[in-house]
């Protein structure tokens, strides 16, 4: 199945997930970039009053693909708001989804509904593959994470 992986990570713990993944699958990666990156407490305010982030010009075509991997951070309960950006964006029509959130350890209940809501209407079959907490991981550990992950998407 030709998959691409595509993550949004502004400290970098998706970022090392996804690549670890997208190695393991054989799959190309594509990272979301915002126009403007923003400190704490600026994503912060975005996430919690839903201001969008604009992301920059990248591929949202998806031509020939079957899967995306969706990673994305959890921001105040809610994937990132360049994420949110991309799914409003991103051509996913006729697409599988499988999303992984990467968080504090916190609630991801809430931004699976809004992923679900995002799509409403559009024909993408939607996955869920659970939460990587990075809290005081280390690198090794967000690799290890990941291509645990791999091996159930293979098998
Ligand atoms: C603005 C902001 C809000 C966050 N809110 C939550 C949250 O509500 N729940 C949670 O478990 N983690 C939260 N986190 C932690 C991130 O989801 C986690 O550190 C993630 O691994 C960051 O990914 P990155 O290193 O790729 O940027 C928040 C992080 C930021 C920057």
């Amino acid at each position: 199945m030709k998959t691409v992986v595509v993550h949004y990570s502004r400290y970098g713990t998706t970022r090392t997930i996804a690549q670890t993944l997208a190695a393991e699958l054989g799959a190309e990666v594509r990272e979301i970039k915002a126009v403007r990156e923003r400190g704490f407490l600026g994503m912060g305010l975005r996430a919690v009053w839903g201001i969008p982030m604009g992301i920059r010009p990248m591929d949202l075509a998806f031509a020939g693909v079957e899967r995306i991997v969706l990673c994305t951070p959890i921001w105040a309960g809610k994937p990132a708001n360049p994420v949110r950006t991309f799914l409003k964006e991103a051509q996913l029509e006729g697409k599988r989804l499988a999303v992984l959130f990467t968080a504090g350890g916190g609630e991801t209940g809430r931004a699976r509904e809004m992923i679900r809501n995002s799509l409403a209407g559009k024909r993408v079959e939607v996955t869920f593959l659970g939460e990587i907490v990075t809290r005081k991981v280390g690198e090794d550990q967000l690799r290890a994470e990941a291509r645990k992950l791999a091996r159930a998407l293979q098998g």
